[in-house]
């Protein structure tokens, strides 16, 4: 019988450009699990990214359904809702437009309630870790989370999607422990991934022209335009007060 050994990787379902520009945060999953041909080729590619020296600090818990998968899904859901809850209420999720059913504001509210509500359900997290091997700097993420971002972008070339999250700070011990990783070894993020609910689509960021310069700081060149039908968002902290 065929074995994975002997199988080559999926094919793409979308080009490396369209879907570098199309890799959004997806927060909402269908329920059922993700085979595993597929997460082979998601951390296929994630083990693929670069990292300084090629030294490859990068270690990749994968969770689905195990009984520790489904522990730490509870430690990091339980997080989940208590950060959710105060966010909501510190960013005014539910003032202004957030009233709004239909805005764009109280849109992400929902998305982000069914997300922590459901956490227990996503088909599969996975937890980077960057083994540490010389005294932290604040470039030591430089050789993590290339390899997350290359695990975003298997999802989507394959039509699954997922998120980049924080929430396993508030249980870093806990999931240190339950999951044997060792001392010297960080969970660098949280991840989960699934089949979206919903539809793939650009993502929304700043014009180009406020974000790239050449030659010194501020000084817009002259091809840093968008493409036509590009659409912007300035959302998150103003500039100025990151
Ligand atoms: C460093 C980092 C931390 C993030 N933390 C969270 C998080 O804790 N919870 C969450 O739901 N999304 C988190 N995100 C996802 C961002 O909110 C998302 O990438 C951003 O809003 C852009 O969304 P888009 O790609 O769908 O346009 C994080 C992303 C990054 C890169």
């Amino acid at each position: 019988m065929d074995t994975l050994a002997d199988q080559a990787l999926p094919e793409d379902q979308v080009g490396l450009l369209e879907g570098l520009m199309t890799t959004r945060a997806i927060r909402r999953y269908v329920d059922e699990p993700i085979p595993p041909a597929a997460l082979r080729a998601m951390l296929f590619a994630a083990t693929r990214a670069p990292s300084g020296s090629n030294r490859q600090p990068f270690r990749f818990i994968v969770l689905t359904d195990g009984p520790r998968a489904r522990e730490a899904k509870r430690l990091i859901g339980s997080v989940a809702r208590a950060l959710w809850a105060s966010k909501r209420k510190a960013d005014g999720y539910d003032e202004g437009s957030g009233a709004e059913a239909d805005s764009p504001k109280a849109r992400m509210a929902q998305t982000m309630a069914h997300y922590v509500d459901n956490f227990e359900r996503v088909p599969a997290l996975v937890l980077p870790c960057f083994v540490r091997y010389r005294a932290p700097s604040t470039f030591e993420g430089a050789s993590i989370y290339p390899a997350v971002q290359n695990l975003l972008l298997a999802a989507r070339a394959l039509g699954y999607g997922g998120v980049i999250t924080g929430f396993h700070g508030g249980v870093n011990d806990e999931l240190k422990a339950l999951l044997e990783i060792p001392e010297n070894t960080i969970i660098a993020a949280t991840v989960t991934l699934g089949r979206p609910v919903g539809h793939h689509g650009p993502v929304r960021r700043r014009p180009m022209s406020e974000l790239v310069f050449e030659e010194s700081w501020g000084e817009v060149p002259d091809w840093a335009v968008d493409p036509p039908g590009t659409r912007h968002t300035s959302a998150g902290p103003p500039q100025g007060r990151r």
